[in-house]
């Protein structure tokens, strides 16, 4: 017996800071680093993002995870003991041990959950909806908690506008829960692709185990995040089309059968371009760039979030999530709501 996965609650968070282009840009002044809101504003769409203050626990990863959680398993109408699996994308991991899914089980009081990390980077969210959709399609978790969630600020290099400009700290969230392999609400497909090739392209060099934190390496920056931008924004216009037309061909749609494309948030003129390649009309595109910069995993949940709580999405419409993310990492998925 084979089964379907639904979303029935989603859930967003984000710490109280908020960071306009105006604060960033005399935060960096201080540094001698040269912007401007116009430059940010023309060259990205992003108007603010927000950022969590150091050593804050209620801002520790985990604990957006936990707020975003507790706003999905509210509107699925689920307690946090429902919940057979945890599923925490992340690329900002709370700690490398143990894994940020654990703190947040523990807070979230989630205690029959079995509960792993999945770092895919920007794309992480829909790894992760993808794997718990598979756990429920075989029949073994009933009702899992996939979540995005990154606290981004603390990997920045505040001496490199091209990249200290883009990202900000959030979380979003989704109950999923089995359904009937044939209930038209489910997700219908997942196409999921990784590229080390181009690992570098976006990187924390001593980050993790291959080189250890020296004083040295820490006066170096090499903690924080590297990242050629002009390569990336060519892979990432390609691949989102790509990506995207895989999804329609797989379920032979067309544009005019997907109701919202739902693409992850890294530069408005990405998505412009991507929107321009496949001629998906403005009106169908799902942003918030502009709101929260690039929050890696936590940008297409809360995308989602918004959403539906506000109205725009609907049930029985047609949703097409879609995005990239270092690694690279590449990854879409068509839904029914
Ligand atoms: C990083 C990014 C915003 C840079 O935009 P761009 O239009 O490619 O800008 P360029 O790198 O060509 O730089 C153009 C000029 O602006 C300058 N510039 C870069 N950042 C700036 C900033 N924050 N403020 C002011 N000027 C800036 C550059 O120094 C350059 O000046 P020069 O012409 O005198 O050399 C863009 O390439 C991008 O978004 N890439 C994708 C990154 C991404 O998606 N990362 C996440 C992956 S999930």
């Amino acid at each position: 017996m084979h089964y379907g996965t639904r979303i029935i609650g989603t859930g967003s968070a984000f710490p109280e800071q908020v960071v306009t282009n105006e604060d960033l840009v005399s935060k960096l002044a201080a540094l001698g680093v040269d912007t401007s809101d116009q430059w940010i504003r023309e060259r990205t769409g992003i108007h603010q993002r927000y950022f969590c203050k150091p050593d804050t626990p209620e801002e520790y990863n985990s604990a957006l995870g936990e707020r975003a959680a507790r706003q999905a398993l509210e509107m699925a109408g689920k307690a946090p003991g429902d919940i057979d699996q945890i599923i925490f994308a992340t690329c900002s991991a709370e700690t490398q041990l143990p894994s940020t899914a654990c703190w947040m089980q523990e807070r979230l009081g989630a205690h029959r959950a079995w509960a792993m990390d999945i770092n895919a980077a920007c794309s992480g969210f829909i790894y992760g909806l993808s794997t718990a959709d598979q756990f429920i399609h075989s029949g073994h978790t009933h009702t899992a908690l996939v979540v995005g969630s990154e606290v981004l600020s603390p990997y920045m290099n505040w001496e490199d506008r091209t990249s200290c400009i883009l990202f900000g700290d959030g979380a979003g969230a989704a109950v999923v829960e089995r359904v009937p392999e044939d209930c038209p609400n489910r997700i219908l497909s997942s196409h999921l692709g990784s590229n080390g090739e181009h690992a570098d392209l976006l990187h924390a060099p001593a980050s993790g185990s291959r080189l250890e934190l020296t004083p040295e390496r820490y006066r170096q920056k090499l903690h924080k995040a590297h990242m050629n931008g002009k390569e990336i924004f060519k892979v990432a216009v390609r691949t989102l089309s790509s990506y995207a037309q895989q999804a329609l061909d797989a379920n032979q749609m067309t544009l005019d059968d997907m109701d919202w494309f739902a693409p992850h948030q890294a530069n408005r003129r990405i998505l412009d371009a991507v929107a321009n390649r496949l001629k998906i009309p403005e009106e169908k595109i799902l942003f918030n760039v502009h709101r929260y910069g690039n929050t890696s995993a936590a940008t297409i949940p809360t995308l989602l979030d918004g959403a539906v709580r506000d109205g725009r999405i609907t049930e029985g419409q047609t949703i097409l999530l879609d995005a990239f993310g270092a690694g690279l990492t590449f990854a879409s998925m068509m839904l029914r709501w």
